[in-house]
């Protein structure tokens, strides 16, 4: 059996890895890797694949940045061609990514079944690329991995009949569990002891010189009882030069490796993002977690998890943040199936599919 994984930005990473592990394991099973080049500075990418232990990529897409458009349909023109020439069984793409969609529709057109990796997750919110790509990508996927029972439950009423839902739990959590160790490991030197972690990407957050400047202002005055902790996406490090905002007070880094994070996230106090992985992040590692938008696609999170949904209210994250610093932080518990093992339960259900054997 040949098994193609298509990966393309950060978060896609710490989802692929276990898959990979896991199938490089089983007996007969061949495994290509396409990086698409979504993401491409070492700190977005090289160090994620020596820190997870993911091989180098067979091949590189190298399609770089652009609009929405030219980046999906860049990466459909130069994957189109390495499926025709590889021939896999089957493709998995993770996430919801760009790389995603664009590999998902390539394989549907060239009749290659598709696995989807973190399949059903909903936020309902159009305006996010990311919801786009979430649905055509389980619209056109024949196996339908999800995290949680409300992936099942999204899918089911989208009408994606029941036999091709597989739920397997969480695959960015056995990069957690794997990584945690190493993490403990790893010495916070020049860090304070008591800070609040804090990740911004989203275009919602970030592209608006109004609403950015608002949340920045936000973490300054935080920073006066809490120091801030704030590495920085390149999206994110653009604006705050395009719109000349003053962030000298904060301690601002460069998007960091996993490990080096990891470590950081759990040491802190509160983790303040608008990231989706972070959610689930804090969630295991019982972290209090403020997510900067009005909706998430990882209900679980805050149903069982740690996790508060703020908006862009500086009111509700002042008071939310007031109620962590009292030591009134909600309680969370880890949600069923986010054990270690949602990597070895995808190769199970491929390794059973004999219509997938050569
Ligand atoms: C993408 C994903 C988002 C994910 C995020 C994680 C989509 C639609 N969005 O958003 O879901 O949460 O990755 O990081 O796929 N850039 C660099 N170096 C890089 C990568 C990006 O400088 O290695 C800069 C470029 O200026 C680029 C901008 O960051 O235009 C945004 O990158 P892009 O991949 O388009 O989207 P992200 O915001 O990273």
């Amino acid at each position: 059996m040949h098994i193609l994984h298509v990966v393309g930005a950060r978060p896609n990473f710490m989802k692929a890895a276990p898959v990979l592990h896991a199938l490089g394991k089983r007996a007969g099973v061949r495994q290509t890797l396409v990086h698409t080049g979504q993401h491409y500075d070492a700190n977005m990418s090289d160090v994620f694949f020596s820190q997870l232990d993911i091989p180098a990529p067979d091949v590189n897409l190298d399609v770089g940045s652009g609009s929405q458009a030219r980046q999906t349909a860049d990466i459909m023109s130069r994957f189109d061609p390495v499926v025709l020439e590889r021939k896999p069984d089957a493709v998995l793409v993770y996430g919801d990514v760009n790389s995603t969609v664009a590999a998902a529709l390539v394989c549907a057109k060239l009749r290659v079944q598709i696995g989807h990796v973190e399949a059903g997750l909903r936020s309902f919110d159009w305006n996010m690329p990311e919801e786009i790509n979430r649905v055509v990508t389980d619209r056109l996927a024949d196996f339908l991995f999800t995290p949680s029972e409300d992936g099942d439950m999204n899918l089911e009423h989208e009408g994606i009949p029941p036999e091709k839902i597989y739920r397997v739990g969480n695959v960015m959590i056995d990069s957690l569990i794997r990584l945690l160790p190493a993490a403990m490991q790893c010495a916070r030197n020049g860090f304070p002891d008591r800070y609040a972690l804090v990740t911004l990407h989203r275009p919602s957050n970030v592209d608006d010189s109004q609403t950015l400047k608002s949340i920045l202002e936000s973490l300054l005055d935080i920073n006066e009882d809490l120091d801030v902790i704030f590495p920085v996406h390149p999206r994110t490090r653009q604006r705050i030069a395009e719109f000349g905002l003053n962030v000298e007070k904060l301690r601002l880094s460069e998007p960091l490796p996993y490990i080096e994070f990891l470590a950081l996230e759990r040491g802190a106090v509160v983790v303040i993002t608008d990231s989706g992985g972070i959610q689930e992040e804090t969630t295991y590692l019982g972290v209090p977690c403020l997510t900067l938008r009005s909706n998430t696609e990882r209900p679980i999170t805050v149903t069982l998890g740690t996790n508060v949904v703020i908006g862009q209210e500086r009111n509700k994250l002042a008071s939310e943040l007031s109620k962590v610093l009292s030591g009134r932080a909600k309680k969370g518990t880890i949600p069923p199936l986010w054990d270690g093992h949602a990597g070895e339960r995808i190769a199970d259900v491929l390794t059973r599919h004999s219509e997938l054997k050569v």
